[in-house]
């Protein structure tokens, strides 16, 4: 708890609603997507914006049994990124011989609710250069 004197206080109250719709988007935690997978995002590196978790798909092109995969990667710590931040990950796969690369961007909503946007590339193994072409999804 901060212990506002009323000078700060009214510059807080005057900040207020634009502090409010800039909250700064925090990656580390629990996520669910719609498809039902869930990630945890462990403490990301203050300096360096390393960070490490865990991935749990929810759907597999795979007919293997599931298992939470790890993940590592990091998110854009530049002095000049400003507003909320971006960041990329890698799930490696802990059931198939498959890699995921994740790029997006955190964001705050109206209601100041934490979201992901997201993309992804899933690269699957193929046996020989010329089953190249179908290798990504
Ligand atoms: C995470 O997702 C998996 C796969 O859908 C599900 O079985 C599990 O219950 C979920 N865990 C949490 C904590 O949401
Ligand atoms: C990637 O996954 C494989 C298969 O589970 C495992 O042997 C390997 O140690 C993992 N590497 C990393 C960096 O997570």
């Amino acid at each position: 708890m901060v212990q506002a004197t009323p000078f700060l206080l009214v510059l807080f109250l005057a900040l207020g609603a634009h502090s409010l719709a800039v909250k700064k988007c925090s990656l580390a935690g629990h996520w669910v997507n719609d498809l039902g997978s869930n990630m945890t995002i462990l403490t990301v590196n203050a300096k360096t914006g390393i960070f490490a978790g865990s991935y749990h798909t929810a759907v597999t092109a795979t007919s293997n049994e599931i298992k939470v995969s790890p993940l590592q990667g990091a998110m854009q710590k530049s002095p000049n990124q400003k507003g909320q931040p971006t960041f990329g990950f890698t799930v490696n796969w802990s059931f198939s011989d498959s890699i995921t690369v994740f790029t997006g961007q955190c964001f705050v909503d109206d209601h100041g609710k934490e979201v992901l946007k997201t993309m992804w590339l899933l690269r699957s193994h193929v046996a020989d250069i010329q089953n190249d072409w179908k290798a990504t999804r």
